[in-house]
Formats: structure tokens, C-alpha cells, sequence
């Protein structure tokens, strides 16, 4: 396996692999990659989504979305498709994979089956390099704070933020997470966001109160230096961590058609009853 690094901080191409034909040390060699670098990224694979569902299920039981079906027969398998006519794009906002809930997914597996000619990359940013760059003050700050996590698409952030919300008042499908995240395997700390649809205020602040802090973490966290861009080909598969990465579509291809086929891998619990 040949490991091409993709930026200075984060994402590396994965050569030599055909992820038709995986075995244990083949696996071993790709997850010390996806450690190192955050996010992998494997060109001119075939992979249907049985192959891709037996593939992910290596990294650990695989997580049906509560809010989008999957396709015929794999309800792990969630086809996102915007068509040449679609304005809006699936994860077009900064975030990290399902922290709306108890359990969010450890890892995402993205498989390109159609792209565009030009356009449509994701975007990664690495959350410890950006935790590594704050001051000293402002992480012994944040060491305590835990976030308020939602997936409301009816209840727009607005109304959370006119009703000076306090604990009592989170709802009960609130995920409550550390703000800062020693990764599970590296212990390395991670701030953990995501944008202000999900991640709404700090718990035991009012938005108010929370909302310039987590809005300039959310600004630093993106600094190009932390960040680093996958252009896809069909047949590219990237894995990413979201216990160190976050990442967004580019929705910069109006007018044509891209579908990705994409699996989560179950992450462990990091919430606390609120
Ligand atoms: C996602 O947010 O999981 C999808 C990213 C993409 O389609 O590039």
C-alpha cells in the first residue's frame, strides 16, 4: 500500500489496494492510515453496495440514519443524490456525522458512483490541529463545556434562540456531548462541532450566552491550514473518522448530477444524561 499524503494536516490517498479482495492485514494497514490522517481515500474501486456494507462492517455495526431511508434491500446504505434540477445539497454545512445522537457514527464511508465533470469535492478539516491551535486559556476553558445537539429540520434555530433556553428546557432527543474529545484510540483531543442547525448552544448557557463562543470556534476550526479537499472520480471510495474530522459538500456544480453511496459505522456513546 502506497500512502500519498493530501494536505499538510490531514487526508491521504491509499494506492495499491483493490477493496474487492480485503483481508485482515490489508484492513490493519488501512486503519493505522485512517488514524494517521484523519480521512483515506481509495480511486478506481467497484464496489456494490454488499461489498461496501461488508467492507464497513469491519469497523463495527453499521448505523441505519433515523431520518433518511436507506436503498432496496440495505437500509444501511443511504444514496445521496442531487440531480441536475436540485438546488439544495446534502451535507453542504460543516459537521460531523450524526451528533445528534447517543451514538455518533465512528466513522463514514462515501463511494462515488456518478460525479461531475467539474465541482462537487468534500471538504475535511481536522479538529484536533484546530484544537492544537487555540490558546492555552481558551482550551482550559473549554475543557468542562459539554454541547446541546439537535436534528430539528422543523424547529429552526431562531426559535431556540428567543426562548433563552436552560437545561430543563432541552428536549428529550437532545444529544449532550463534551466539547472537547480525547480520541478513543489516540487519546489525542478533538474539538467536536458541528453547524448551528445541530450543535445549538453550550449546556448551562443560553444561546446567547454560547453563541459568539461556538460561532468562533466554528470560524477557527475551518482555517485552510486545518483543512484539506477530496476531488471524487466514480469508483472513489474515501473513509473518514469523525472522531477527528469534520467535513462539508461543495455545492458548486448546478445543473449537473452526482450520487454518492454512503454508510456509517456505529461510534460510541459520549453523552451524559442531561
Ligand atoms: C455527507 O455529509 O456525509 C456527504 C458529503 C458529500 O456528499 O460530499
Amino acid at each position: 500500500m502506497q500512502v500519498i499524503p493530501q494536505s499538510g494536516v490531514l487526508g491521504a490517498e491509499l494506492r495499491g489496494l483493490d477493496l474487492s479482495r480485503h483481508d485482515a492485514a490489508m484492513r490493519a494497514d488501512l486503519h493505522q492510515a485512517l488514524l494517521a490522517y484523519g480521512y483515506v481515500f481509495v480511486r478506481k474501486q467497484n464496489l456494490t453496495p454488499a461489498m461496501l456494507c461488508a467492507f464497513a462492517q469491519h469497523w463495527g455495526e453499521l448505523h441505519s440514519h433515523p431520518y433518511m431511508p436507506g436503498i432496496d434491500g440495505y437500509p444501511e446504505v443511504i444514496e445521496i443524490v442531487k440531480k441536475e434540477t436540485d438546488v439544495h445539497t446534502f451535507g453542504g454545512q460543516w459537521h460531523t456525522d450524526q451528533m445528534f445522537t447517543r451514538t455518533p457514527a465512528m466513522g463514514t464511508l462515501l463511494y462515488a458512483i456518478e460525479v461531475p465533470p467539474a465541482g462537487g469535492d468534500t471538504m475535511f478539516g481536522c479538529l484536533h490541529t484546530a484544537y492544537d491551535g487555540l490558546s492555552p486559556a481558551m482550551r482550559q476553558m473549554l475543557a468542562p463545556l459539554r454541547t446541546v445537539n439537535i436534528y430539528d429540520k422543523q424547529r429552526p434555530r431562531a426559535a431556540v434562540m428567543e426562548r433563552q433556553v436552560v437545561d430543563k428546557d432541552v428536549p428529550a432527543e437532545a444529544a449532550v456531548h463534551p466539547l472537547v474529545r480525547p480520541h478513543q484510540e489516540t487519546g489525542r483531543p478533538a474539538l467536536y462541532i458541528s453547524h448551528d442547525r445541530i450543535t445549538r448552544r453550550i449546556e448551562g448557557m443560553s444561546d446567547a450566552e454560547s453563541r459568539p463562543l461556538l460561532d468562533f470556534l466554528r470560524q477557527h476550526s475551518i482555517r485552510p491550514e486545518f483543512t484539506s479537499r477530496l476531488r471524487w472520480e466514480p469508483g472513489t471510495l474515501a473513509f473518514w473518522d469523525n472522531r477527528r474530522v469534520q467535513h462539508m459538500a461543495v455545492n458548486d456544480y448546478q445543473g449537473h448530477r452526482r450520487v454518492m453511496h454512503r454508510v456509517t459505522v456505529r461510534g460510541t456513546d459520549t453523552t451524559r444524561p442531561v
